[in-house]
């Protein structure tokens, strides 16, 4: 079978293309879900822990917030390492991740995790990583629908509240993933959300978010869409070409902070935040001020920090050279590394407009 859905998905001009004009915002608040707004902060291993989560929860305009996989094993489970997973920040839902293939672990973990206050418990079904593909969990269960069945409706019997699963659009092929769908929805999961690129893939090419419709239509349960939303605007892009329930973001909140506050803006009529080079200057001392509270170590943070300023110098011109605070051993060091490179720029030069008025980042697409 060579249907085009199967494929990697072509480029096309439009996903690079720079947007302007209105935005359609018509419809964002009509959803299935009890969250404040129909968006998801994407859980990132390594990103998504606490600290990380507050940031972005004080910025605003988050739906739910989602940890990290937490693995799940076929050794006997401590509830007490359970339980430092779910961390909630005052006045928002949080998804809590597991990853396995045991069913009976993953049904007693799921259960726990409900049992400790998660809102929504989600089954990592994408994860590409080598090492978690090799044990066969992850996207490696996208391949076995057998299994797939036995694990969700052990996980649904043991979660009394929501339940989740995040899937990708296949392991080499993207070829059943409405079969997937299938058996997700008959195994009683709530949602399920859609990172539509193959595991194949890892990041390249462009999330193909015709997978994300024809999902949608092919389900009665909710669907939420992911990848690739690098503006604002494509949030609303992404609802209206899919028809989707809810948007999730991930690498796009690391290189913009403020693009749920901007999709709740602009949602609610209000002129969008646009943020120039003091305030990634400012967002990044922020940063570290977080994870020096937290982390005993300098190195730890400046660990944590690299990691964000290779998201934001992709919000800025690469003539900049902003990777060379990467070079930086110390915090005091980058942060004024980052500060005698772009303080001082103007919103023009920064990529963080609601359109991506410079069109750095491709934006994925329904319509080809
Ligand atoms: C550093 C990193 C870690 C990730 N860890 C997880 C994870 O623990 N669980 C998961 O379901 N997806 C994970 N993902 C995938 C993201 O949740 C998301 O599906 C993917 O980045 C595509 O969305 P985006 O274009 O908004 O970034 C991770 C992605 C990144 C970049």
């Amino acid at each position: 079978m060579n249907h085009p859905l199967h494929q990697p998905t072509p480029l096309s001009a439009d996903h690079a293309q720079p947007r302007s004009g209105p935005i359609d915002t018509s419809g964002w608040h009509t959803h299935p879900f009890p969250w404040a707004h129909p968006t998801l902060l994407a859980p990132m291993e390594g990103v998504s822990h606490p600290t990380f989560r507050k940031l972005m929860a004080e910025r605003g305009g988050i739906g739910m917030l989602c940890t990290e996989f937490v693995r799940i094993t076929d050794q006997r489970i401590n509830p007490r390492a359970l339980a430092r997973e779910v961390v909630k920040q005052p006045g928002m839902p949080l998804s809590v991740q597991v990853m396995g293939n045991s069913v009976q672990h993953m049904a007693d973990a799921a259960g726990l995790m409900a049992n400790l206050g998660a809102d929504v418990v989600d089954i990592n079904l994408g994860c590409p990583s080598p090492r978690v593909v090799k044990k066969g969990v992850g996207a490696a269960m996208l391949g076995d629908l057998g299994l797939l069945e036995r694990v969700l409706s052990a996980m649904r019997a043991a979660v009394p509240g929501v339940l989740s699963a995040k899937i990708r659009a296949g392991i080499e092929r993207a070829d059943h993933f409405l079969a997937v769908g299938r058996v997700l929805q008959n195994a009683g999961v709530d949602f399920i959300t859609v990172h539509p690129r193959r595991s194949a893939d890892f990041y390249q090419n462009v999330a193909d978010w015709r997978i994300i419709r024809a999902l949608k239509d092919e389900l009665d349960i909710p669907v939420v869409g992911n990848g690739d939303v690098w503006y604002a605007a494509d949030a609303f892009r992404m609802r209206k070409e899919t028809g989707c329930d809810a948007v999730m973001l991930g690498r796009p909140s690391l290189r913009n902070p403020w693009i749920f506050e901007q999709i709740a803006d602009l949602a609610a009529g209000k002129t969008p935040r646009e943020p120039a080079g003091d305030d990634l200057v400012a967002l990044l001392h922020d940063v570290a001020e977080h994870y020096l509270a937290v982390y005993p170590a300098e190195r730890l943070v400046i660990g944590k920090l690299k990691e964000w300023l290779t998201y934001t110098a992709r919000a800025v011109s690469p003539e900049l050279q902003l990777r060379h605070a990467l070079r930086q051993a110390t915090v005091t060091g980058l942060l004024a590394e980052v500060t005698t490179r772009i303080a001082g720029l103007p919103a023009s030069e920064v990529d963080l407009n609601v359109h991506g008025h410079l069109g750095y980042e491709r934006r994925g697409s329904a319509i080809l």
